[in-house]
């Protein structure tokens, strides 16, 4: 038997292989897509190829996968691979090609979301800025040269992809791509134009013979044979346009991006899984995570403006690549659950019906027995206590619970049994390699060289500097004379600016400086000055934080100056706004390419053993030494203003350290019930919204590197660091309180004394370390969070002993909450928590 089964078996796969490859291509139905011939439900993963670097590719993705990913879902960045019209660049971390490689590798599926629009909080919404200024362009219409180039782009990417076989009509991994993205408004907002422009693109995709769907999401219009999708924080009650489509998410935030100046915000685990868990049960096939992995706006590829160079959007992966607890594992173990329910979901039949006022089962049934449930209780408030088929059911406030045999309860979406990670930056000192030798550029108050060019007033800073930098210095001069005031009282500079930001400098003393923000670009400036008599200098440096990213002619929305006077003279008020004003375009730095190292530019830098602090306008270099050991490393930028950072010449990005107000919407705690939004669960008020840069490792060499930092404002350079980012605590919180949830990996359906499923705690270090110490571990009913724990009435007292016992010198442990150690119940009417915190080294 064995021997025939064996050599059955290598024939049986040849044959799979074959079947596969001759249905290989991707089709749907009302349910779902389907793939090499069968319904498929799937999880899906956005990870942005260039918001990290190659070098973290293949672990992202394996963590994805590790994560219960299907599918990795990317848009395209057309303005980082189109530089200029027709001139292409796919290298580094543009390199789409070898990034789907690694996803084909994994034996992922990969959604292409070539857009190319994409807003993504990217910059410009990842339309190259070259393409606003080819007259007559207008973005997003039906207008003909942006149709011209976005179709030659589109193809482009096609083209690419057909040639690698990558599109799974061809055998590969590309089950979906998307054209446009989020139209729907800006559609309205053009009328006909846009109407006509929708029809078109999806046109213009379906000709391009990809042999794999196209969707379009937030596009309740789009076309058949083009599947519109959704975007949201709940998807559950979207249908799709047509009873021919499938339902499918290509947007489910488990975080939110964050603006230079608001605090951070964070959406939680239990809700995303609340999310995930209605959509399924309400006949969804495709869920993606935007973002599960957000990563770095390296450079100046952040959008806005304003948003920060952090892309980090609470994703499960956070922005240096570690999973972020207990997210990623709650989600995990979700995945498990849907994917045992995957074949009476997809080919059963559904019947929803009420389990009270605000509590409903959604019941799949298939031919071959098969039974599936989500039991949902969507009260924001009340745990309740329902039946289902004659048992009773704990259903927390706002959860679901899910029973792939109508049954047994494997997940509760508001019941995380995963360990919470603490994650620290921790300080090194910058090891410079010659410690007393910094660099020092000191850019040129005003017009470095020679202006650019003349003129009276303003220009829009954008059409003026197309991008190629943040920076347009402005400069003029006027005389005082007898009319200075006397009376004590200081002349007032009024500054009017679109944005998004510029520092003030008279007579080379920088005077003052002002921004608009997230909410609003625009901002005002007015400081109390001090003139001398005769010829007195203004220098306003005005600068861009990321471009517009989204909404409806966009491309047209501008920055810069708009008004200058002197106010509170003796005579009136000093008009400067019709002067004549000289502009540069960009810093002499800049011109230079000082952040590149090894350009010939030595001269140009002075060397200092003690580089002078709170001195605006400056460039720093110094050598230093890459960190020890392998964890993920931020430089910690408290020490500085706002400003520029690379290492060995690779863009870190903008850095600055404006703080968000201390009401900015923070929470003690955070609600998990309820609908979320962004506002509901933000921390860090009164902190910078971001003191950390991520410099990826594979950026350091293993000696001589070179660290260069323009600071704008003024700051204290020895005292930048970089910070190694290590999970340091680790915390369990887990009760015995819930029947019939059953152990995922094992089915294991034994039962303690009282009938109810032995819940477990389980800790693990990251991989090389060991818990080195058990901070807190109470048996009864402790309360609060990772590292606030507090013991409650009842505590065994033999809880910490239990816990050191199984876990100390251990890389990872597990605690079953029936273990013999805890056998007396010196509590017996509490339902029994067990709570752990414990130190990582
Ligand atoms: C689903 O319902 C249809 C129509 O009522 C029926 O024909 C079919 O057999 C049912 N399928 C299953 C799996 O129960
Ligand atoms: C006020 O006097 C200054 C010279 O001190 C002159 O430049 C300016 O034009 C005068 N303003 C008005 C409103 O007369
Ligand atoms: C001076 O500038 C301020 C804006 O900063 C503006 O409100 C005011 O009208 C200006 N005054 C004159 C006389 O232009
Ligand atoms: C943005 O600035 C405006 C004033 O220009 C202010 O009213 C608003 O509160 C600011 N918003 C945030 C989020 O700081
Ligand atoms: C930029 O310049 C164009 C003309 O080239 C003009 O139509 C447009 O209004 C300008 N944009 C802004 C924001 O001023
Ligand atoms: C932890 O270590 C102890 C001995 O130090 C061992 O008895 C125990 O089995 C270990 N537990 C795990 C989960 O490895």
């Amino acid at each position: 038997m064995a021997t025939a089964a064996g050599r059955l078996l290598p024939l049986l796969q040849l044959l799979h292989a074959l079947l596969v490859v001759a249905a290989a291509g991707v089709t749907y139905d009302h349910r779902s897509l389907i793939i090499s011939g069968r319904r498929r439900l799937l999880i899906s993963t956005s990870i942005h190829y260039p918001r990290s670097v190659p070098a973290m590719w293949p672990k992202l993705v394996a963590e994805a996968k590790d994560g219960g990913a299907d599918c990795i879902e990317t848009y395209v960045f057309w303005n980082g691979h189109e530089t200029a019209p027709g001139k292409y660049y796919f290298e580094d971390r543009f390199d789409l090609v070898q990034f789907a490689r690694v996803v084909k590798d994994a034996g992922l599926f990969l959604i292409l979301r070539i857009g190319p629009f994409v807003a993504g909080e990217w910059n410009f919404g990842g339309l190259p800025v070259w393409l606003h200024y080819i007259p007559g362009t207008v973005f997003r219409t039906n207008n003909e040269p942006f149709k011209s180039h976005m179709k030659g782009f589109t193809t482009k990417i096609v083209d690419m992809m057909k040639k690698e076989r990558f599109f799974a009509s061809q055998g590969g991994h590309i089950i979906l791509a998307q054209i446009e993205n989020e139209y729907e408004g800006t559609e309205q907002a053009f009328g006909a134009g846009g109407k006509a422009y929708a029809t078109w693109a999806a046109s213009m995709a379906l000709a391009q013979n990809t042999g794999v769907p196209w969707i379009m999401c937030q596009q309740s219009d789009a076309p058949d044979h083009v599947i519109n999708t959704c975007n949201s924080f709940y998807c559950d009650q979207f249908m799709p346009n047509s009873p021919t489509k499938p339902k499918i998410w290509t947007e489910n935030w488990p975080g939110w991006f964050q603006n230079f100046g608001e605090a951070n915000p964070h959406r939680p685990a239990e809700d995303v899984a609340f999310s995930v868990a209605r959509f399924f049960g309400k006949g969804g096939t495709v869920q993606n995570y935007y973002v599960y992995h957000g990563g770095t706006n390296f450079g100046r590829t952040t959008g806005g403006p304003f948003i920060t160079t952090s892309y980090d959007y609470d994703a499960p992966i956070d922005e240096y690549g570690l999973r972020r607890l207990p997210k990623w594992a709650h989600l995990r173990e979700l995945h498990k659950s849907i994917k045992l329910c995957e074949h009476s979901l997809l080919y059963g039949n559904s019947t929803s019906f009420s389990l009270g006022p605000q509590q409903e089962a959604d019941v799949y049934t298939d031919h071959s027995g098969g039974c599936v449930a989500f039991l949902s209780n969507i009260d924001s408030e009340k745990d309740k206590v329902v039946t289902f088929r004659k048992r009773k059911y704990d259903l927390p406030a706002w959860s679901v619970s899910v029973l792939p045999d109508c049954e047994s309860v494997v997940y509760n979406t508001a019941k995380v049994r995963s360990q919470t990670s603490m994650v620290d930056m921790v300080p090194e000192t910058l090891q410079a390699s010659k410690p007393d030798q910094w660099s020092i550029f000191t850019e040129k108050i005003g017009i470095w060289d020679k202006n650019d060019f003349i003129q009276n007033g303003f220009v829009d800073h954008i059409n003026t500097t197309k991008d190629s930098t943040d920076y347009l210095w402005h400069t003029t001069s006027f005389n005082v004379d007898g009319s200075y005031p006397t009376s004590g009282k200081h002349p007032i500079l009024n500054i009017d600016s679109k944005g998004h930001g510029v520092h003030a400098f008279l007579n080379d003393m920088l005077i003052g400086s002002a921004f608009g923000n997230g909410s609003k670009s625009s901002f005002n400036l007015h400081i109390p000055i001090t003139l001398k008599m005769g010829k007195n200098e203004i220098a306003l440096l005005s600068m861009t934080v990321g471009l517009q990213n989204a909404g409806a002619r966009y491309e047209w929305v501008g920055a810069g100056l708009t008004s200058v006077n002197i106010s509170g003279m003796e005579n009136g008020t000093i008009d400067l706004s019709s002067n004549k004003w000289s502009y540069k375009i960009g810093l002499e730095g800049e011109h230079y390419s000082l952040f590149k190292p090894d350009q010939g530019n030595n001269q140009r830098w002075s060397q200092q053993s003690e580089p002078s602090k709170d001195q605006p306008l400056t460039w720093y270099k110094v050598h230093v030494d890459a960190p020890q050991g392998y964890d993920p490393i931020g430089l910690d930028m408290q020490s500085m203003g706002k400003g520029l950072a690379w290492l060995n010449g690779n863009a870190i990005g903008r850095y600055w350290l404006r703080t968000s107000s201390s009401d900015d919407r923070c929470t003690p705690s955070c609600n998990y019930r309820g609908q979320f939004s962004p506002d509901n669960c933000r921390t860090g008020c009164g902190k910078p919204s971001q003191r950390w840069y991520h410099v990826p490792r594979s950026w350091f060499h293993p000696s001589g590197n070179t660290l260069v930092v323009f600071e704008e404002q003024g700051g204290d350079p020895t005292k930048i660091t970089f910070s190694r980012r290590v999970a340091t605590s680790i915390c369990s919180f887990v009760s015995e309180n819930y029947p019939f949830i059953v152990d995922l990996e094992t089915w294991d359906k034994s039962v303690t004394d009282d009938g109810r499923v032995a819940s477990k705690a389980q800790l693990s270090c990251p991989k090389g370390k060991i818990i080195s110490s058990v901070n807190f571990a109470s048996f009864g009913d402790p309360s609060g969070t990772c590292r606030s724990y507090q013991q409650g009435r009842c505590h065994h007292p033999d809880s910490l002993s239990v816990v050191e016992e199984a876990c100390l010198n251990n890389n990872s442990c597990t605690i079953s909450l029936a273990d013999k150690g805890f056998g007396k119940d010196l509590c017996p009417d509490v339902i029994k928590t067990l709570a752990i915190e414990a130190h990582c080294s």
